[in-house]
């Protein structure tokens, strides 16, 4: 263990001796939810001589029902070399939910006499076949569940047979508010019979009446093995190197990204990952309206991670990372090929054709890809990391899965706030919201984060013809300056400078975040979704460095009333000028289902882009190789 790199992924000898560690330590009550790496400081991951006195540290987080004491359960701190244990209980909010909390939730809803009588209502009285979906109680729990209780609000789906897609016939009108702590549903929501919607939802190739002819094959071979090299959770391609790993709110994080130039190493990002996440719907709809799931934060988007399949999931020379979390036990859970690495064509790289001499010269871009796929409740989220050989980088978020549902009365559409999705079913508008935390280094710590925006000039005598536009550039000074929002109309990027190293030609070192046409959050600011997502006010937020504070929305963002996050740690309105800086892109899909999202979306995309801008001193990809036939050039 000692020669292994700090940054190394936990192995489930490590997870099952801490869990042992702290649960000396606790009641025989308690129950874990998740695990993660108390990743070592920037100072220490410095000093490479010195990583074997580096301690192995870890975080766990779960709870207990505890009626007599509520509380939001526990947070240890666990060095296991030296079998120290430091454990803290939440005050403000509550660890994230746990597997323990959905299959309780499940059973309360489905023992509670009114619940039952409610779908005997509705004409469906064999319990067996109905889903339950357990939703965080945000920030609407019920007034009848005490402060500290644990609370989710369960709302029910009724399937044919146990493989039905549950979806396609969802209980309008009917919300369990289930205490977990106490164990009973404390309010039982019920908004009157609508009929469940006649067609089924099923997506599986045996209920399609007819299947399309298989494609042809399509194979992606590399003969001499892939360019990347792995060892443990560390990457090399080409003149990239990286760790990467899994945690249980920000999911795939990248570390210590940077880039081999001439022989040497050169930072530009330490730590990149989704630091939160929220779901808001727009709909008026009391199925709907309390609706805003942070994925990351309150449901442990981490621990949801897929186990993907060679051509399935992924298709070429795949390497696979496996990924460790804990169950409520304590002991580890193994979701094999959870990472998934491997390289893709991406076509053109560069390419001129000389007209004079007839020359032409073209080189194929090709990206190393990092990717990983979680499922949530109905939905589904792929995150898919790309480095290029220009030195650019990429996050592509991938949605899919099953979009939310309401049934209704023949005729009883609002289009406006759910479109009609099949006959009798709608599905409300809403959005997807990733805020993700970029801690640029850009070649060393000392980074500034300016605003471009390019803008027409009036008609002067400078600019006659009224055909002038420039890139205006503006330094962001402080946090309260820096909470910015994307505009298109002037092409609107951000540059993190690295005032103290220059390029060949003199300037300062940089890269530019390129944010895509992207959505903030529509929610009213004083409304609770948006204080509890507040993160999702602006696409840009910039804020000193502080190495544990992760989470966009806090550290515990369940049942939180929202007071925590970046709204509050920008009050302090600090500089960000030469100094370490992290850079929080909020960005994301606002999504009015359309009828060919039923029964399950075809992949929605949305991310953002990261360029080398002066970082290089030209072209670093003048030099590659031409290909063999391309070389030649086409002089007739
Ligand atoms: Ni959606």
């Amino acid at each position: 263990m000692a020669s292994s790199h700090p940054l190394s992924s936990l192995t489930a000898q490590e997870i099952e001796a801490a869990a042992t560690l702290v649960k000396k330590n606790l009641s025989e009550r308690a129950v874990f939810c998740s695990i993660a790496l108390v990743e070592p400081t920037k100072e220490a991951l410095a000093e490479p001589d010195a990583f074997s006195s580096i301690p192995r540290k870890m975080r766990l987080v779960g709870y207990e029902y505890n009626d007599s004491n509520p509380d939001g359960g526990f947070e240890a701190d666990v060095n296991i070399g030296a079998q120290e244990v430091h454990i803290k209980r939440i005050t403000e909010g509550q660890a994230p939910i746990g597997f323990t909390d959905v299959v309780r939730a499940i059973q309360i809803t489905k023992q509670d006499q009114g619940w039952q009588e409610a779908m005997r209502l509705r004409g469906v009285s064999n319990f067996e076949l109905v889903q339950i979906d357990p939703w965080p109680a945000g920030g609407y729990k019920h007034p009848s569940i005490p402060d500290g209780h644990r609370a989710h609000r369960a709302i029910s789906f009724v399937r044919e047979d146990a493989k039905d897609n549950g979806y396609a016939r969802p209980v309008q009108g009917l919300i369990a508010h289930v205490d977990l702590t106490v164990g009973k549903v404390a309010h039982l929501e019920d908004h009157g019979v609508v009929p469940l919607p006649p067609e089924s939802g099923r997506y599986t190739a045996e209920h399609q009446p007819s299947l399309q002819p298989a494609l042809s094959q399509l194979e992606i071979v590399q003969p001499g093995g892939p360019e990347f090299e792995i060892t443990g959770n560390f990457i090399r391609w080409r003149n990239w190197e990286f760790h990467v790993s899994i945690h249980p709110v920000n999911g795939l994080v990248l570390h210590c990204l940077g880039y081999r130039d001439k022989g040497c190493f050169r930072s530009i990002l330490h730590r990149a990952g989704l630091s939160d996440m929220v779901v808001p719907y727009g709909d008026t709809d009391p199925m709907h309206v309390w609706k805003h799931v942070l994925d990351a934060g309150e449901a442990s988007l981490g621990n949801c991670v897929n186990s993907l399949r060679l051509g399935c999931d992924c298709v070429g020379e795949i390497q696979y990372l496996d990924h460790y979390a804990i169950k409520p036990d304590g002991t580890a859970r193994r979701v094999e090929r959870a990472i998934c690495i491997h390289e893709e064509d991406y076509g053109t790289l560069w390419k001129h054709h000389d007209g004079l001499s007839r020359i032409t010269e073209v080189r194929r871009s090709r990206r190393l890809v990092v990717s990983s796929f979680y499922t949530v409740g109905n939905y589904e989220y792929g995150f898919y990391w790309y480095l290029y050989l220009d030195g650019t980088i990429q996050m592509e978020v991938k949605l899919t899965g099953i979009v939310g549902v309401s049934a209704i009365h023949e005729g009883d559409e609002r289009p406006e706030f759910a479109p009609l999705i099949a006959p009798n079913l709608t599905s409300p508008i809403h959005q997807h919201l990733f805020c993700f935390r970029l801690d640029f280094d850009v070649d060393g710590r000392t980074n500034t984060v300016y605003e471009i925006n390019t803008e027409a000039l009036s008609i002067s005598d400078d600019n006659p013809d009224g055909t002038a536009f420039q890139a205006n550039s503006t330094r962001l000074n402080s946090e309260s300056e820096a909470r910015r929002h994307v505009n298109a109309a002037s092409s609107r990027c951000w540059k993190v400078v690295n005032p103290n190293k220059t390029n060949r030609l003199g300037k300062p070192v940089a890269y530019k975040l390129m944010p895509s046409s992207t959505a903030a959050s529509l929610a009213s600011p004083n409304s609770n979704v948006a204080q509890r997502s507040g993160f999702a006010q602006f696409n840009l937020w910039v804020t000193p460095c502080e190495e544990d504070k992760l989470c966009a929305a806090g550290d515990y963002p369940n049942l939180h009333s929202g007071s925590d996050g970046l709204p509050m740690w920008t009050k302090q309105n600090r500089s960000i000028v030469d100094r370490d800086v992290v850079v929080w892109h909020t960005f994301g899909s606002t999504h009015v289902p359309r009828p060919e999202d039923w029964p399950v979306m075809p992949v929605e995309y949305c991310g953002f882009v990261l360029k080398p801008d002066g970082f290089f001193d030209r072209n670093p990809t003048i030099d590659l190789p031409p290909i063999e036939h391309c070389s030649e050039n086409t002089k007739t």
